[in-house]
């Protein structure tokens, strides 16, 4: 078995360590569904001898993730999903203080990023877990020698499993995927209450700004963008939202936005946030309209929602005026803030997601891998959603443990939600 050992893992600060755990211990609190998940697996060790390679956002909630893992039985190692969402001290507690593989520095260049990829890959995962299927990526593309080794994986967000289904129709991805984020216990509290707070805690702590009357404008009204427009306005700002899909263009209209295209918004916004998971979606036509002193910001995957080198080139220089505000000097005069360098806002500003939505996003990783190894070679090279009685149960427990309780259908009731012939 290829297992990486603590020596060879990379770390920023290992001397972090213990205040790291302090760090996860808290985390740990506010994520109890994990923690009972924990206990059952330790006890059962379904996971004894597997190899999991998994690149996420390396966090105090990831890391008791991989805790879990590990005390399931399986060795892990892992790697950061972004070079930016690294918590050192994170990542220093796995190594140090409970021997997980661990590859992360914040703000590791774009070249230690892909060598950690590959420490990961080096150790031979039978189980990869991805957050934007970078890890797939790798594997489907330069090392596909390491492919007869993997059984299933795992793909924890919205952008990733767009890659994964094109990799599917395409007929080229060689192992089953569990989405992950399509599970409801996953993408409608931990895109949508999670990142609709964490970016704004982003936000404020990169710029310390009033959020009350200005205008914020929310590119994208998916699950992240719904959350992150209703905390705005519940900040007391005006909010303007930005889409390409009617329908949601609708719910946000109905919901009591403005809602317009972002050649109009752009003259108006005093912030501007992408939450659309696409490419360019504010470019060089709308820096060339934005006020003096609007923000630019995003929180989906990757940081091309927001054209930076059509920023860099109307720009006749830029300076960092505090931590994650790169200020640029337009050439007509006037500047724009471009925060964490259009990369999540909510990760490399703030400390991600809270604790108390990754449980459920995690609990789910965890099920989903329990799945995937019992239903052995019955799923096909294709990508699945989490089962519904998982994500059932895991909102049940979820509830539990908030001291809060529903109802159970009577009989007659089941009976009757079911049949099609009671009628007026
Ligand atoms: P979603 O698919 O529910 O929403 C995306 C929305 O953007 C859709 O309504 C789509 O119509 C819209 N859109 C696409 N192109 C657009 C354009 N050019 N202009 C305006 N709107 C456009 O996706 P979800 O779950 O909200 O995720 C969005 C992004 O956030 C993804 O990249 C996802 O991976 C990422 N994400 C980030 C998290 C974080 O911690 N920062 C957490 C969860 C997701």
């Amino acid at each position: 078995m290829t297992v990486a050992t603590k020596s060879q893992s990379d770390v920023a600060d290992r001397s972090l360590a213990d205040a790291g755990s302090r760090r996860v211990e808290w985390a740990g609190r506010e994520m109890p569904v994990l923690a009972s998940i924990r206990k059952r697996v330790a006890a059962e060790q379904p996971f004894k001898g597997l190899r999991i390679g998994a690149c996420l956002h390396v966090t105090t909630e990831t890391a008791n993730l991989a805790i879990t893992l590990r005390d399931a039985g399986a060795s892990v190692a892992l790697c950061a999903s972004n070079p930016l969402s690294t918590q050192d001290d994170a990542a220093a507690a796995l190594v140090q203080n409970e021997g997980i593989a661990t590859f992360a520095r914040k703000g590791e260049d774009r070249e230690t990023y892909y060598r950690h990829i590959e420490a990961v890959l080096d150790t031979k995962p039978q189980i990869t877990m991805d957050d934007g299927a970078d890890v797939v990526t790798l594997l489907h593309t330069t090392r596909k020698d390491l492919l007869p080794n993997v059984k299933g994986g795992t793909e924890e967000t919205t952008t990733g499993v767009i890659r994964l289904r094109a990799m599917a129709a395409e007929g080229v991805l060689a192992y089953p995927i569990i989405a992950v984020n399509e599970a409801r216990t996953k993408h409608m509290f931990d895109n949508q209450y999670g990142t609709g707070q964490s970016a704004i805690d982003g936000l404020l702590r990169a710029t310390n700004i009033l959020i009350a009357g200005k205008t914020a404008v929310v590119c994208g009204y998916g699950w992240v963008g719904r959350g992150v427009a209703s905390r705005f306005r519940g900040m007391g700002a005006i909010v303007i939202v930005v889409e390409v899909d009617p329908l949601r263009g609708l719910e946000a209209a109905m919901d009591g936005y403005q809602v317009m295209p972002i050649a109009d918004a752009a003259s108006r916004g005093d912030i501007f946030l992408t939450t659309t998971g696409n490419l360019n979606v504010i470019g060089g036509q709308h820096f060339a309209c934005m006020k003096d002193g609007a923000i630019v910001a995003n929180a989906g995957h990757f940081n091309d929602e927001i054209e930076i080198p059509a920023l860099e080139k109307q720009s006749k220089g830029k300076r960092t005026i505090r931590p994650f505000v790169e200020e640029y000097s337009h050439e007509s005069g006037k500047k724009i803030f471009l925060l964490a360098e259009g990369r999540l806002l909510n990760h490399a500003a703030a400390e991600a997601n809270p604790a108390a939505v990754m449980d459920m996003s995690f609990a789910n990783q965890v099920l989903a891998i329990e799945y995937l190894l019992n239903q052995g070679s019955g799923l096909k090279p294709d990508v699945y959603p989490v089962p519904a009685d998982l994500d059932a149960l895991i909102a049940r427990l979820k509830l539990e443990a908030m001291g809060m309780r529903i109802d159970t259908m009577t009989d007659a009731q089941r009976t009757y939600s079911q049949s099609w012939k009671a009628g007026t």
